[in-house]
């Protein structure tokens, strides 16, 4: 009996700890130009009312891959929310964050094709509309940039590893380290805080709410997108935030990383990691902690 009841115990923590498969969807409606595809991790115990994380792959990458990098099955499976993977398949599965209609509220481009899925997941699980968040390294962050330039009444929050501030590759003939204008990546476009959110505004003119809130890693030894482009995404956010620059605190969350806090640090935050390359670890706890999902 008891020995049965030990087994029983240890076959429900293997159930609790092991992580379900992504479930492939096709139909989740709307125009879908560059071939985008879509996983989506739906935890045993979901949540009558989900949160839903978007986590974008950096190039060469795809959803499956990210889903490995970016493993949010534990935590989704203890608190019930739902994790999207979509993958990029044109361009080396790079994120398109520089065409017109990439640039554009409903412009009809990948960020249109994200919100769709979205949308499709808020119509099939229930999702709470105000717990939609994004995150994403390289290439995803750039797009979690731009999905919250152009969707910011759809995303409430996002996180990103190693990218760039929405616009930055405005005019660029593509987006992959070979087919883009490296100008951006290599962090020589510089922006006033007015101009970033001139470029964020002119992507959805009637907009006039609130934009997401927004947390950005980067690491001091990028040479592939370098570092420059984290002060470029402080301005561009600070300035859509309105919150001021408040205070660095030096080796956190862990040795060599200094914290930017902006406002009172419930709207913005940047991390610069000393000597780290591209891309800068996903920080998992952090990303939950951002989300209100820890
Ligand atoms: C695919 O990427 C290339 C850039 O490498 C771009 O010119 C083309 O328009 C993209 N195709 C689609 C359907 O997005
Ligand atoms: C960006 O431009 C401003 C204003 O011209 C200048 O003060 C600043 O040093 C420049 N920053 C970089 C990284 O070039
Ligand atoms: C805060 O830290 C950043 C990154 O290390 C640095 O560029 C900036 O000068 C610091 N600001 C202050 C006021 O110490």
């Amino acid at each position: 009996m008891v020995r049965n009841a030990l087994l029983c115990g240890a076959a429900a923590l293997l159930l609790a700890s092991s992580a379900q498969a992504l479930e492939s969807v096709t139909n989740w409606g709307g125009a879908n130009p560059s071939n985008l595809k879509l996983d989506v991790y739906v935890p045993r115990n979901k949540a009558s009312s989900p949160a839903l994380i978007v986590a974008l792959h950096p190039c060469g990458g795809s959803g499956q891959q990210y889903a490995q990098q970016a493993d949010y099955s534990q935590a989704a499976e203890q608190k019930g929310f739902i994790v999207a993977y979509p993958s990029a398949t044109n361009d080396s599965n790079c994120w398109d964050v520089s065409s017109p209609q990439a640039l554009k509220h409903e412009g009809g481009g990948d960020p249109t094709t994200l919100n769709n899925m979205v949308k499709y997941l808020v119509g099939k699980y229930g999702v709470d509309k105000t717990k939609v968040f994004a995150t994403g390294s390289s290439s995803g962050c750039m797009m979690t940039n731009v999905l919250l330039a152009t969707y910011p009444d759809v995303f409430a929050a996002g996180t990103c590893y190693s990218g760039v501030a929405a616009g930055c590759l405005i005019g660029s003939p593509g987006n992959s380290p070979s087919s883009s204008d490296r100008t951006c990546a290599n962090g020589k476009v510089n922006k006033s805080g007015a101009e970033w959110a001139k470029l964020v505004h002119d992507m959805y003119p009637g907009y006039g709410g609130a934009y997401p809130r927004m947390m950005t890693f980067h690491g001091t030894a990028d040479n592939l997108v370098f570092p420059a482009n984290l002060d470029e995404q402080l301005k561009e956010w600070s300035t859509l935030l309105n919150v001021g620059f408040t205070l660095n605190a030096t080796n956190d969350p862990q040795p060599g990383y200094t914290k930017m806090v902006y406002g009172d640090g419930s709207k913005l935050m940047g991390f610069l990691a000393q000597n780290v390359g591209h891309t800068v670890p996903v920080h998992k706890d952090l990303d939950l902690q951002w989300f209100n999902l820890a």
